[in-house]
């Protein structure tokens, strides 16, 4: 599975690329807004377009950059999305446009296939797109055939839609289910998915059954039980915010293990190292 980071903050990105495991980045336009508010707390002061050259460049070539568009109609999409990819595309070569599956607002609006209408017309351009909001199976199947390079199932947002419409009172990291949850699949979605991670079971089943190229991330990831969850189900990315990825690596018996070998490391052992 690859991991890509879920973060805009160029110091959380250096760091976990440091650690060797990180094969891209995500961003949207929330996370834009916390990276640059711990820059400016920082006093750090930048362009929007001096910082994302610099975040571009720090993911490196080879490494996919998701970034978003902001408009909701199909000009301001396309507008925005030739506009990053021109700007900033010949950084490193890893560009990644971020398209909604359906940008539309209001319930009766007339834009809910805008976001597949740009896709096709990005795809032809060979402009690359990773479909976000992705809410049920049939979005990314639909994002897929639009052609979408990427479509990203947003997990722990509909961990969380989920418990509300069952009415539990939960933290955003929890993990969902609990264990021993029944679920009264009657209250849960009319498409049947019982969670975050079997949102994402459900859309691998139905790419690889038509040998789609479309690849998955999966997004909105909130704990590290979710990720081990996903890599079971055979998700081809994850994109993880900077505290779970820290969270994977630590086991109390690991700590445990490292403090009783310094312990019992004796100086005849020590001394090799001299
Ligand atoms: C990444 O592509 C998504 O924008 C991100 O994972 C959303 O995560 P959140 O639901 O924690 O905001």
């Amino acid at each position: 599975m690859k991991i890509f980071i879920d973060s805009a903050n160029i110091d959380e990105i250096k760091e976990a690329i440091s650690w060797g495991i990180v094969d891209g980045v995500t961003t949207n336009p929330s996370l834009i807004k916390k990276a640059v508010e711990y820059f400016k707390n920082k006093s750090i002061s930048f362009t929007m377009e001096e910082y994302i050259e610099e975040l571009l460049k720090v993911a490196g070539i080879g490494h996919p950059v998701s970034l978003e568009v902001i408009g909701n109609t199909e000009d301001d999409m396309l507008g925005e999305a030739e506009t990053l990819f021109a700007k900033f595309n010949n950084i490193s070569n890893n560009v990644i446009i971020k398209i909604p599956v359906n940008p539309e607002i209001e319930e009766n609006g007339t834009k809910h296939f805008d976001g597949l209408k740009v896709i096709k017309k990005l795809k032809e351009k060979n402009i690359p797109v990773n479909c976000t909001l992705i809410m049920s199976s049939n979005q990314a199947l639909l994002a897929a055939k639009a052609g979408a390079k990427y479509v990203s199932p947003f997990a722990g947002r509909i961990d969380d839609f989920l418990r509300k419409k069952i009415g539990m009172t939960f933290e955003k990291e929890d993990y969902y289910p609990e264990e021993g949850l029944v679920i009264d699949e009657k209250v849960l979605n009319d498409d049947g998915i019982v969670s975050g991670v079997d949102l994402v079971a459900s859309i691998k089943e139905i790419l690889d059954n038509f040998n789609f190229d479309t690849e998955i991330i999966a997004a909105s990831v909130r704990n590290a039980r979710q990720v081990r969850e996903l890599a079971e189900v055979g998700v081809h990315i994850a994109t993880i915010p900077f505290s779970v990825i820290k969270d994977m690596v630590k086991h109390p018996k690991t700590f445990e293990g490292m403090i009783n070998f310094m312990k019992d490391t004796i100086p005849e052992y020590r001394e090799i190292f001299k």
